[in-house]
């Protein structure tokens, strides 16, 4: 069967500053983190040791060329741009942006940009990062240069990649610094996470700018076990905790009142101003991108709570494993194409349709060196996963789904936070030595399949 997708359908990858540049002065809450405790870091590598997109940025754009790619997705370092967050902008990091946004708008390759890509810049860090409201005027102040500086030439803008996940990392599970388990921070971090995307919203509509701003979030569609209500309940409330403390917000203008009453009942709820509201509902978005890699799968709790253990989400469910699941085993991520469908319809049919496209979608794989096959690593589960879940992408169009593209996590293998280079993402292979890049056999079918606009598939 053909499968072919709508006229101007955005075809490309993303990446992000820290992944990739290399070759910095501002210190991030990475850099720091890292000469403190490398030990967690996979084999001890760390963010200065990137793809060096800083040095390689033209010969890389033309590989995203020669990818066919229409669209592109990187995101600013506001430790790059604004070293200490707040003071002085950089010339020289301003010239780098200036020189890959007009070299990508060159090349026909329309560029995507996110704003805040997990990388904090120290400073800011320093003084309490997103749970101080002063680091929230800070990011609307850096939003705003950004608009001023590179707004005339890009056209798609995104205050965040993946919100909850420095929440996640650096607030409950432990996996990004400052490395606390507490809810009710967590939950302040999300919640000014919130009001800095507002801000930048509204400092982008107030100046007019020609082109559009969203925000990039990774939607994890939740599936109770069964319907017994007890777990259907169970996948609500995950739902409420890791889609909808975003979701609502940016589509709706306001939190689900059930996650508030939630959060109230347990007295975890972040210090709130009365303006605040107003000021939420300010932030909806034009464009919503959506990163999908993998479902959540829910049961009721087996066992009761120790109360004396942090009050955490794991207080309402258990993770459901269930029988017969694809696993990706390198990431330990379940592999389930048709949540993408899952999404688009609930996008459809309870978010009114907004504007949206896939802004990632991968498979990390570790040791491809494996499958090399005369010089060429021959990815073929690669293809099998995109093809799969473009199939039911394709399905949600079919079905009035307003997805406006597809874009790959990543196009050439890059550095993976704690993972580092332990597996690989890209189109395109990296010698970590060399820093040689060689296409991978799913770069050339992504290639040929952007180039057609469909592929075929049995
Ligand atoms: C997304 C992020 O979570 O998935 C990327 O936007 C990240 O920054 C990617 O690299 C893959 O996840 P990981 O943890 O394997 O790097």
């Amino acid at each position: 069967m053909k499968y072919a997708f709508p006229d101007n359908f955005w075809w490309g990858s993303a990446s992000s500053a820290l992944q990739t540049e290399g070759a910095r002065e501002g210190e991030t809450t990475w850099d720091y983190w890292f000469a403190r405790e490398p030990n967690r870091f996979h084999n001890g590598v760390g963010p200065q040791q990137t793809s060096t997109f800083y040095q390689h940025w033209k010969t890389d754009i033309q590989l995203l060329k020669q990818l066919n790619h229409n669209s592109f997705r990187t995101s600013i370092s506001w430790a790059r741009l604004i070293p200490d967050g707040i003071g002085e902008v950089n010339p020289e990091a301003v010239d780098f942006y200036n020189q890959v946004i007009d070299e990508l708008n060159e090349q026909g390759i329309t560029p995507f940009i996110t704003l805040f890509h997990f990388d904090m810049p120290m400073a800011m860090q320093d003084i309490g990062g997103w749970e101080n409201r002063d680091v929230v005027d800070a990011y609307a102040r850096y939003a705003q240069i950004c608009f001023e500086l590179f707004g005339d030439r890009v056209l798609h803008w995104f205050t965040f990649n993946e919100p909850i996940v420095p929440v996640e990392g650096g607030y409950l599970y432990d996996f990004h610094y400052p490395n606390v388990v507490d809810f009710q921070r967590a939950a302040t971090v999300a919640y000014h996470t919130v009001l800095a995307h507002a801000k930048a919203v509204q400092a982008y509509r107030a100046g007019h700018y020609a082109g559009e701003i969203g925000i990039v979030l990774n939607l994890t569609p939740s599936y109770p076990r069964s319907q017994n209500p007890a777990d259907v309940k169970a996948a609500h409330i995950a739902d409420l905790m890791f889609n909808r403390s975003f979701l609502d917000p940016v589509l709706r203008g306001e939190y689900p009142a059930d996650l508030v009453a939630l959060l109230k009942s347990y007295d975890q709820l972040p210090a709130c101003k009365p303006e605040d509201g107003f000021l939420i509902a300010e932030g909806k978005i034009d464009l919503l991108g959506v990163n999908y890699y993998q479902p959540r799968r829910v049961k009721c709790r087996d066992s009761a709570v120790n109360p004396q253990a942090p009050f955490m989400p794991e207080w309402f469910f258990d993770s459901y494993e269930m029988p017969g699941r694809k696993m990706n085993p390198y990431r330990g991520w379940e592999i389930y194409e048709p949540g993408i469908y899952d999404i688009l319809v609930n996008l459809r049919d309870n978010y009114g349709n907004p504007r949206c496209f896939i802004s990632e979608n991968g498979m990390g794989v570790e040791n491809e060196q494996r499958f090399i096959e005369n010089g060429q690593i021959n990815d073929r589960y690669r293809i099998d996963f995109i093809s799969e879940h473009l199939s039911w992408l394709h399905k949600g169009i079919s079905e009035g789904c307003n997805c406006l593209g597809y874009h790959m996590w990543t196009f050439i293998d890059n550095w993976s936070w704690c993972n580092a280079y332990k597996n690989r993402y890209g189109f395109i292979q990296l010698d970590l030595k060399t820093q040689q890049r060689t296409i991978k056999k799913s770069g050339e079918w992504f290639a040929a399949t952007a180039l057609n606009n469909s592929f075929d598939k049995e």
